[in-house]
C-alpha cells in the first residue's frame, strides 16, 4: 500500500491495533511478543493498568497550559527525580534529542557565565547515539546520520570509545564538556566500563569541564538502577532522559546540578510542550511503580533468569550468537550470523526485537515481565537459532 508518510522509516510491514503487557496485536487477531517495547519505551509494557488511570484522570482535568502557569504534577515529578538521583534541577522536554539538545546549551551557558565565552565545544564519544536533530547528529558524527546536514564546524569533537588518553588529548581551552552514554544503545549495547567513567569524572574536575551522561535508553530502570550512573556511584553534572520515563507518552529531561541550572534564567531556554501536564501525570505513574520498594530487585531477578537462558543459547549456538552484552533488561546478543536474518527468523516466530550496531540485535523487554513471558521468548530465539544455525552448517 502506498504511503503518505515520508520514506525515512522504509516501509515496515507490521501493523498493530492494539498492545497488552509484552504483547501486540494484529488487527486479525495474530499475537507478537513484544521486545522492542517501542524501542526501550514501554519500560512497563503496554497499556500498563496504572499509567493508564493516570493518563485518563488527567484527561479530563487539563491537557495543556503552558509553562505560563504552574503545573503541580510537572513540579512533582521534578521534585522526585531530584530525590532519586545526582540532580538539583529538571528541564522538561518532548524526546530525547531535545533532552540532549537543551544539556549542550546549558554546558556552553555555564562557561559564558563565567566569563568562559570561548569554552564551547563538546566531546562525544565513537559510536555514541545521541539523537537526530542537529547538534546531536554532530556530536556522533556518524555519517549515516550527517550526510547531507551539517555545514562548517558545528563545534563537536570526537574520541574512540574508552580511550582516557585520547579523550585528554582532545581537550583544548576551548572544550565546555563531554557527553558519553554508560551504556552506548544504538552503537551496540555496549557497558561504559566503571573505572574509564571515574577517570572521566576526575578529567573533568581537573580541566574544570562539564560531564553530561545520555541516559535517554539507559535510563528509567532498565540497568537495574533507576539510572544506570548509579551503578558506577559516578555523578555526572548533567542527564538527559526521554524514552522509559513517560512508559510511552513522549516526555523528556536534562536533569542537572545547582551550578549548571543558576545560569539558566528566565527566557534563556523553554519548550511549548516540555513539562505539559498529561505526559508528567504519567510520568509519575511510571516512578510509583519504579521506585516502590522491591520493584527493581525483582525486575533484576527475572533479568537474571532471561539471561541465563541467553547464554545457554549462546553455547548452544555458536556459529549464530557471538556473545551477550549490556546490563539488566537492557541486552544485546552480538551475532555471528547476520543480525537482519536473526530478526527475520525470530519475527518469523512471532518475536519482535530490534537491531543495535556491530551486528548485534537488542532485546528491550518490559521491566515487568513474567518468567512464563521470559520462557515463550527463549523457546523463540532457541527456534530461531536452530533455523539459522542448520542454514548455516
Ligand atoms: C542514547 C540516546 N540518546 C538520544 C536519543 C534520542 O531520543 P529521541 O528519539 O527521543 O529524540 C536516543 C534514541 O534512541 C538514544 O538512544
Amino acid at each position: 500500500m502506498s504511503s503518505a508518510l515520508m520514506s525515512n522509516y522504509g516501509n515496515p510491514e507490521l501493523e498493530f491495533e492494539r498492545g497488552q503487557g509484552c504483547y501486540l496485536f494484529t488487527s486479525e487477531g495474530e499475537r507478537y511478543l513484544d521486545l522492542t517495547m517501542g524501542i526501550a519505551v514501554n519500560c512497563l509494557g503496554h497499556c500498563h493498568p496504572h499509567l493508564v488511570a493516570a493518563l485518563q484522570e488527567q484527561s479530563t482535568k487539563i491537557w495543556h497550559s503552558s509553562n505560563l502557569f504552574r503545573i503541580p504534577q510537572t513540579e512533582r515529578l521534578a521534585k522526585r527525580l531530584v530525590e532519586h538521583t545526582f540532580a538539583d534541577r529538571v528541564f522538561f522536554s518532548n524526546s530525547g534529542t531535545e533532552a540532549v539538545e537543551a544539556g549542550f546549551k546549558m554546558m556552553r551557558r555555564y562557561h559564558y557565565s563565567r566569563g568562559d565565552t570561548e569554552r564551547v565545544r563538546i566531546i562525544a564519544l565513537s559510536q555514541s547515539f545521541h539523537g537526530r536533530t542537529l547538534a546531536p547528529i554532530a556530536a556522533s558524527a556518524n555519517p549515516l546520520h550527517t550526510e547531507g546536514f551539517l555545514t562548517g564546524d558545528p563545534g563537536f569533537d570526537q574520541v574512540p570509545f574508552g580511550d582516557i588518553h585520547a579523550l585528554r588529548g582532545a581537550i583544548t581551552e576551548k572544550t565546555a564538556g563531554i557527553i558519553l552514554e554508560p551504556i552506548q544503545g544504538e552503537g551496540g549495547i555496549r557497558l561504559t566500563p566503571f573505572d574509564y567513567l571515574l577517570q572521566v569524572r576526575e578529567l573533568c574536575d581537573e580541566m574544570g569541564i562539564l560531564l553530561m551522561f545520555d541516559e535517554v535508553q539507559s535510563g528509567v530502570g532498565r540497568s537495574g538502577f533507576l539510572y544506570a550512573y548509579q551503578a558506577s556511584g559516578i555523578a555526572p553534572d548533567l542527564l538527559a532522559s526521554a524514552k522509559g520515563l513517560g512508559g510511552g507518552f513522549p516526555i523528556g529531561a536534562c536533569l542537572v546540578s545547582e551550578r549548571v541550572s543558576a545560569p539558566m534564567v528566565a527566557g534563556t531556554h523553554g519548550s511549548t510542550f516540555g513539562g505539559n501536564p498529561l505526559a508528567t501525570a504519567v510520568g509519575n505513574a511510571v516512578l510509583d511503580v519504579i521506585t516502590a520498594p522491591g520493584f527493581l530487585r525483582g525486575a533484576m531477578e527475572t533479568a537474571a533468569y532471561l539471561r541465563a537462558g541467553l547464554a545457554a543459547l549462546i553455547t548452544r549456538f555458536p556459529a549464530v550468537l557471538e556473545e551477550q552484552t549490556g546490563m539488566g533488561y537492557m541486552i544485546g546478543l552480538k551475532c555471528v550470523v547476520s543480525n537482519a536474518d536473526l530478526l527475520q527468523a525470530l519475527k518469523e516466530r512471532h518475536l519482535l526485537a530490534v537491531k543495535a550496531g556491530s551486528n548485534s540485535i537488542r532485546l528491550l523487554p518490559p521491566l515487568n515481565m513474567t518468567r512464563d513471558e521470559i520462557d515463550e521468548a527463549l523457546i523463540a530465539l532457541n527456534g530461531a537459532c536452530e533455523a539459522l544455525s542448520n542454514k548455516s552448517a
